[in-house]
């Protein structure tokens, strides 16, 4: 199964993905935790798309087309993979039609009032990578990871700013891709309002029990 997931920023991809990887066992690529990765080891990757980052906008897309495409040959995606954060535009979405088929593009749907307060709250393990919510979702002891014990910290575009940046980014160009998957009948759109096991729940009733 080969999945790709849509949302606005904080819609709740990061977290939906975890669990449907856990549930099906498929590959996770987070376009955004790699890109992150480059930028925390300061490789020269990094080092170019660290700005954009920062400021809410999109690297390049022939640049995250490369990374993907090398990505998706590794042995861990043989048995299939989530796309969490790729594709974001239009050229990505046919760039990935011509390297494989997709079965299914989640859409998680949400408002932007939602999602600003969802990102300024959030909170991630930068050692597992787990997301957590000061307000609705926080880890038990606070600041600390529940899964690994790590200390939690905020993203740098997490601010109020960047997300309203990121938000715009995402309606520009990024919401296209629900027309784009819409007409090749193969979107599936959740409420991002609902609560996180209702979502999973939703997606593996579309998806089915068996990966
Ligand atoms: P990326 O890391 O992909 O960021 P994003 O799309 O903005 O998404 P987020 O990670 O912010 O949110 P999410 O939807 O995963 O939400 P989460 O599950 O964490 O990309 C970062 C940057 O990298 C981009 O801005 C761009 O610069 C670059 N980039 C990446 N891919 C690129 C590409 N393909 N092309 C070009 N540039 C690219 O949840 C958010 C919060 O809400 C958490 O606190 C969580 O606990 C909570 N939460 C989740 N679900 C629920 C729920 N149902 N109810 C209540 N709270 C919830």
């Amino acid at each position: 199964m080969r999945l790709v997931l849509i949302g606005a920023p904080a819609a709740g991809k990061g977290t939906q993905a975890r669990k449907l990887v856990e549930y099906y066992k498929l590959a996770y690529i987070s376009t955004g935790d790699m890109l992150r990765e480059e930028v925390s080891r300061g490789t020269e990757l990094g080092k170019e798309v660290k700005n954009i980052m920062a400021s809410g906008g999109l690297v390049s897309d022939e640049l995250i087309i490369a990374i993907v495409k090398e990505r998706i040959k590794q042995d861990d995606c043989k048995n299939g993979f989530i796309l969490d954060g790729f594709p974001r535009t239009t050229t990505q979405a046919e760039k990935l039609e011509e390297m494989v088929k997709v079965d299914k593009a989640i859409y998680i749907n949400a408002p932007d009032n939602v999602m600003l307060e969802r990102l300024t709250a959030r909170e991630t393990c930068p050692k597992c990578g787990t997301s957590y919510n000061k307000i609705s979702l926080p880890p038990k002891i606070e600041g600390i990871c529940d899964a690994c014990g790590e200390g939690l910290t905020q993203r740098k575009d997490d601010t109020l700013e960047a997300g309203k940046a990121r938000l715009a980014t995402f309606h520009e160009q990024s919401e296209p891709l629900v027309e784009y998957y819409q007409k090749k009948g193969i979107l599936f759109e959740v409420d991002g309002l609902k609560g996180v096991e209702e979502i999973s729940k939703s997606i593996i009733a579309e998806l089915g029990e068996q990966a």
